[in-house]
């Protein structure tokens, strides 16, 4: 086994909507445990990109590795038993649900349930559902602490901050190896922002993979080591956040030459790749 094998590759991903190039040959590889960004103006092609690893999409031509192994035909719910995990850039709770109902749809894995066990094992069957308990709440606190008090609330009854964590809390649920994430920060206040940069460290320190989408340049450029750069469906700029700070390319198409650290708070200056009220700035 190499152990320098990326945990995720695209090779040469293209994705058309009728005729419209969406994705353009893309390739990039993930390394194990690594916490890389996807950055790029609106449009760019991000959220195209984690449809196609995550199995949403079908990519037009192209291919989307696993540890090496071709999935690019796999259905979303065999990536997830492989480990790949997403949140998707808006909320997708069940809001009748719990919370705790949320985060158990994710945790299919767990034990021994289904019907079989439930009529001819009952007793391996109530052990399964503890387990699967047990392990939803594990998660629930390991998010964050007021969540796992919150677990029996209907889900639409949280503030937004907290939905979003229970996503993160459901991502975690199937014990993922890869977790992809969609401008989680979006819609966050500041503190919430630091407690989720937090919280992805956390996560790689655990071995996890962190793959996200964001445009808030602060919480990107502290937190990934690897910095992906997307404008109209190409790649052009990939490195470390100081390599992508400084690339002309990137500069002129979405950070812009003021550079981001300058940006005040609340707006979109010095991002002229954006429009008023896109979400890229740190929230106020
Ligand atoms: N299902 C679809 N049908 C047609 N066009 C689509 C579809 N999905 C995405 N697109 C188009 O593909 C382009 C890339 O979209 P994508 O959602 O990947 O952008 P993005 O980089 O995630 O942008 P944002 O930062 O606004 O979320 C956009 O022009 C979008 O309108
Ligand atoms: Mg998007």
């Amino acid at each position: 086994m190499n152990s320098d094998r990326p945990v995720l590759e695209a090779k040469e991903l293209t994705k058309q909507f009728s005729g419209f190039v969406a994705l353009k040959d893309f390739s990039v590889q993930i390394p194990k445990g690594s916490i890389t960004a996807v950055i790029g103006p609106n449009g760019a092609g991000k959220s195209t990109f984690f449809h196609l690893v995550t199995g949403l999409h079908a990519p037009t031509s192209g291919k989307v590795l696993h540890n090496g192994e071709d999935m690019t035909a796999l259905p979303p719910s065999q990536r997830v038993s492989r480990g790949i995990a997403r949140t998707f850039q808006g909320v997708r709770l069940f809001p009748a649900m719990t919370v705790l109902e949320n985060v158990l749809v994710a945790c299919r894995g767990q034990g021994r349930g289904g019907v079989g066990n439930a009529l001819f094992r009952p007793r391996a069957f109530r052990r399964a559902e503890r387990q699967r308990i047990e392990w939803a709440y594990s998660c629930l606190s390991f998010v964050s602490p007021s969540l796992y008090r919150r677990a029996n609330e209907l889900a639409f009854h949280l503030p937004y901050g907290e939905q979003r964590r229970v996503e993160l809390a459901r991502a975690l649920a199937t014990q993922p190896e890869v977790l992809i994430l969609d401008e989680p920060a979006a819609g966050l206040s500041q503190v919430e922002r630091k407690e989720l940069s937090s919280f992805l460290e956390r996560i790689a320190a655990r071995g996890i993979t962190v793959v996200l989408i964001e445009h808030d340049m602060r919480l990107v450029m502290s937190l990934a080591e690897r910095v992906v750069v997307l404008n109209h469906g190409v790649k052009i700029a990939e490195g470390s956040p100081a390599e992508v700070r400084q690339d002309p390319q990137v500069i002129a198409s979405y950070l812009g030459t003021s550079g981001f650290e300058q940006a005040p708070v609340g707006t979109v200056d010095g991002a002229p790749g954006l429009r008023e009220g896109d979400r890229y700035a740190v929230a106020p």
